[in-house]
């Protein structure tokens, strides 16, 4: 069985082919960030017209490494939301009409659905585990039970994680995507022995009963302590990396916190897990994953993080979806999605979940 994946729901237009023995025949990831580079951050406008202007291209290039025509493909599956809405479009009608000139399933994927199921491709978890989804969009705690069963322990109640780094770096000046820049400029400060308690930074949710998140008054303080340090001027490159490394230190804290309390909920229901999950963009940082590991040593588990181009969005993991689902279907059923299907900017995988306490609250 080999499935055409397609991922446009935010900056990277992805395409990929991986067939059943969880073989990645081929993969293209096109990152739009130059492009928006110049806004310092996603505009949704410039994100659909690249992925219009990208798309068609990448298919045929992907066909053509794989030495495949289309006819060779079992299912079309695409991102059918959460994300931005213009992109997710523009892959939906893509694989729809795929779907239909070759008379194959179209798979409507749920993008949380692909980064929950990334781990069964590589390295191959089993069911049921608890993923850690901590990206630009996304923060959630997930138990993944089996496929298409979901549940979502916690949430963020303002900003995703890989949001609040990005924002922290704008507010430090050190540039987009703040991620990277946050972790380089922390290791400068760890180097230098800057003590990062010494900013006082507040730990927004650490103690609190269940495992939402939230980072809007880290930030909010991060900028008063920026700008009670840079006392009218710039802000001392000293300060500004040690101010790095304690917002790290403090977003490490709270995550892995937050994933110790989800832990320690499925084990109190009695729900035994295989291993304690991380993906998204944020699972490339060390500290992170290194406090992460911690959480899961300490409950008796393994973390396990996908590879890198797994974690962060492609198209892998949304064929690897389709496949999963196409598997589970049962037998003599068509197996897909009805092309009437519409694109969901919100697509909840737990629709069952509360809401955390907050306004906004993400996906
Ligand atoms: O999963 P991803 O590539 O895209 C989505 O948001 O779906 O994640 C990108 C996010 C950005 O917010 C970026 O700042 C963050 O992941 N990120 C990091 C690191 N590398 C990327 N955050 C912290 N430390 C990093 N090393
Ligand atoms: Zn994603």
């Amino acid at each position: 069985m080999r499935v055409l994946g397609i991922e446009s729901s935010c900056d990277e237009t992805a395409v990929a082919i991986v067939n059943e023995r969880r073989e990645r025949i081929a993969e293209l990831v096109l990152s739009q960030l130059k492009e928006h580079r110049p806004f310092g951050g996603i505009v949704p406008e410039i994100a659909a017209r690249s992925h219009l202007n990208q798309l068609d291209r990448l298919i045929v290039q992907a066909l053509a490494e794989a030495g495949l025509t289309p006819h060779d493909l079992d299912a079309i599956a695409a991102t059918a939301g959460p994300g931005l809405i213009g992109g997710v479009l523009v892959g939906v009608t893509m694989a729809k009409a795929m779907a239909l000139a070759l008379n194959r399933p179209f798979l409507a994927i749920n993008h949380l659905e692909g980064h929950a199921l990334s781990a069964r491709l590589d390295p191959g978890v089993e069911f049921p585990y608890l993923l850690l989804l901590v990206s630009g969009g996304h923060c959630q705690l997930l138990r993944v039970e089996a496929v298409g069963r979901y549940r979502r322990l916690g949430t963020t109640v303002d900003d995703a994680a890989g949001e609040a780094f990005d924002k922290a770096a704008k507010m430090l000046g050190l540039g987009y995507p703040g991620g990277p820049a946050i972790e380089q400029a922390a290791s400068r400060a760890a180097a230098a022995g800057i003590d990062p308690k010494g900013y006082g930074l507040p730990r927004p949710m650490l103690g609190r009963p269940g495992c939402d998140f939230s980072f809007s008054g880290l930030k909010t303080a991060l900028r008063q302590r920026a700008q009670e340090l840079s006392a009218g001027g710039a802000l001392p490159e000293r300060e500004r990396d040690g101010l790095a490394l304690a917002f790290q230190e403090t977003i490490a804290a709270v995550l892995a916190d937050r994933t110790s309390h989800a832990l320690e909920m499925s084990a109190a229901e009695g729900r035994g897990l295989t291993a304690l999950v991380v993906a998204g963009g944020v699972a490339a940082n060390r500290r992170i994953r290194q406090a992460l590991d911690q959480v899961a040593r300490a409950k008796g588990l393994k973390l396990v993080a996908p590879p890198a181009d797994l974690c962060t969005d492609n198209a892998a993991m949304i064929a690897w979806a389709g496949i999963e689902r196409l598997q589970a279907a049962t037998p003599g059923s068509a197996g897909g999605d009805g092309l009437d299907f519409a694109a969901r900017p919100r697509w909840p995988l737990d629709p069952t979940a509360p809401r955390a306490a907050g306004a906004g609250v993400k996906a």
